[in-house]
């Protein structure tokens, strides 16, 4: 080791910590996905080439006193130019299957026209996860609307929902075959109520009623382009990506309870109810936002709720809450729990309660995929090894939790990391570490963490068992 006055870190071969699923879990079954995930504004930087306009994300992140720091999607990962010595990283892990998303602003000009460049740059990509055998899962929309479409009211503008399906319609004619999975939108409850509710992302405005609209477009916008997926590219299956989050209450009262129940309502009901029932829940706009009720047409639920191949849950965390004396929740963080380095608490019950919760409440629940689970820490890399311990234990938790889910009956068949590479984590910057593979952002140096090797010797040796 090199520097010994710092104090010996842990060698990593005498570590504890290792990844072996016991031998009943579905992670041993071949057919079940593992894999990684990354966002299009997250990693490729390159923000200004090949004709690729500008998103509201790039205006946001410019924008002073939005982001941590005040980074920016500018560089990133530089996975522009680096995406084939990335995807061989990628392919070297042994994974099966990669989540990535394609930037609407590369691929389309403000007529609604094709940019070839941004295209051949999903296509190759596309072909070489091909080629290396990975399956593929791709997100049309991962927050990163096209600005001149924000200009003009962005999400809460329905003609934002017609062009978000020319745009899934140019790119699933382009790209048909290339693509195992398409979602058409990552968390639309993130886009509407953290973009146009809190302000916390891009756009940034602060409005309940503009959040509702954002998601009733949002939500149609998905279902308009499900159907052009279906047109142009029949053979591969096709979904959207949630977030969802478990809420409970460490408080005594019914009230209380009655808030946990209310959180998860307005987390997981608002946008399960549409998809998956093809109605708002009634408590939403009768009770709870009497004001903030979304312009609905005639004809948009059925859209909306028409039926998906898979979904795709993305889970982290808990949220304690109690009653605030007035028929809504506060948020009471627990103290003495293990939590992550976004503060988030570690709570792996938290992923097989709501599966089987969405698996008893919808009948008609599609085939699951955890389309993002992970955790932030604050990762470096010391003697070249980066020994990611609390992530290890994370994911180990994690996926027993969806064993668990299994062993209750939920029909579950993969499982992605957030994230493959250490990425800009939005309105936190490059301080928060998800990666399975650190990245230093001065010299663009990729060096797996102990993590992903641990991944890679796992699906090493189920690959041997065959
Ligand atoms: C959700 C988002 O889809 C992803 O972009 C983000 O980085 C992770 N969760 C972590 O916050």
């Amino acid at each position: 080791s090199s520097d010994d006055s710092k104090g010996d870190p842990v060698a990593p071969s005498t570590l504890p910590s290792t990844f072996n699923p016991p031998a009943d879990s579905i992670l041993w079954r071949p057919d079940f996905l593992l894999g990684a995930a990354t966002a299009a504004y997250q990693i490729e930087g390159a923000a200004q080439e090949d004709g690729r306009l500008p998103s509201i994300w790039d205006t946001f992140s410019a924008t002073p006193g939005k982001v941590l720091h005040g980074d920016t999607g500018e560089i990133a990962c530089d996975h522009y130019h680096r995406w084939e010595s990335d995807i061989d990283l990628l392919a070297s892990l042994n994974v099966d299957a990669y989540r990535l998303s394609i930037a609407w602003p590369r691929v389309m000009d403000e007529a609604g026209r094709p940019n070839e460049a941004g295209l051949a740059f999903y296509r190759k990509l596309l072909q070489r996860l091909k080629g290396k055998g990975i399956r593929t899962s791709v997100t049309l929309y991962h927050w990163d609307l096209p600005q001149h479409l924000e200009d003009e009211g962005g999400w809460c503008n329905r003609a934002t929902a017609y062009r978000f399906a020319e745009y899934a319609d140019l790119v699933s004619r382009e790209l048909a075959g290339l693509v195992d999975f398409w979602s058409t939108l990552n968390e639309p409850w993130c886009s509407a109520m953290l973009g146009y509710g809190t302000g916390h992302h891009a756009p940034g405005r602060s409005d309940l009623r503009a959040a509702n609209a954002a998601m009733h477009h949002l939500l149609l916008g998905h279902g308009l382009a499900l159907r052009a997926l279906r047109r142009n590219d029949p053979a591969s299956s096709k979904g959207i990506v949630v977030n969802v989050g478990r809420g409970t209450t460490d408080g005594p009262t019914r009230d209380d309870e009655r808030a946990a129940e209310l959180f998860e309502l307005q987390h997981n009901d608002w946008v399960l109810d549409p998809l998956l029932r093809g109605q708002y829940p009634a408590r939403l706009y009768e009770e709870l936002w009497p004001g903030a009720r979304p312009d609905i047409a005639e004809g948009d639920m059925a859209i909306i709720g028409a039926p998906l191949d898979f979904i795709g849950i993305n889970y982290y965390f808990r949220t304690n809450v109690r009653s605030d004396g007035a028929g809504g929740y506060v948020e009471v963080p627990l103290a003495d729990v293990e939590r992550t380095q976004m503060g988030w608490e570690v709570y792996p019950d938290g992923l097989s309660d709501l599966l089987v919760a969405f698996d008893r409440r919808y009948p008609n629940l599609p085939p699951v995929y955890i389309t993002e689970n992970g955790m932030a820490s604050d990762d470096a890399v010391i003697d070249g090894a980066v020994v990611d311990d609390q992530r290890i234990a994370f994911l180990n938790r994690h996926l027993a939790a969806v064993d668990e889910a299994v062993r209750a009956g939920v029909d579950v068949r993969g499982y992605y990391i957030w994230s493959f590479l250490d990425n800009f984590e939005w309105a936190f910057g490059y301080e928060r570490r998800f990666g399975i593979v650190h990245v230093d952002y001065t010299t663009q140096q990729r060096t797996p963490k102990r993590s992903a090797e641990l991944v890679r010797d796992f699906l090493a040796r189920r690959r041997e068992r065959g």
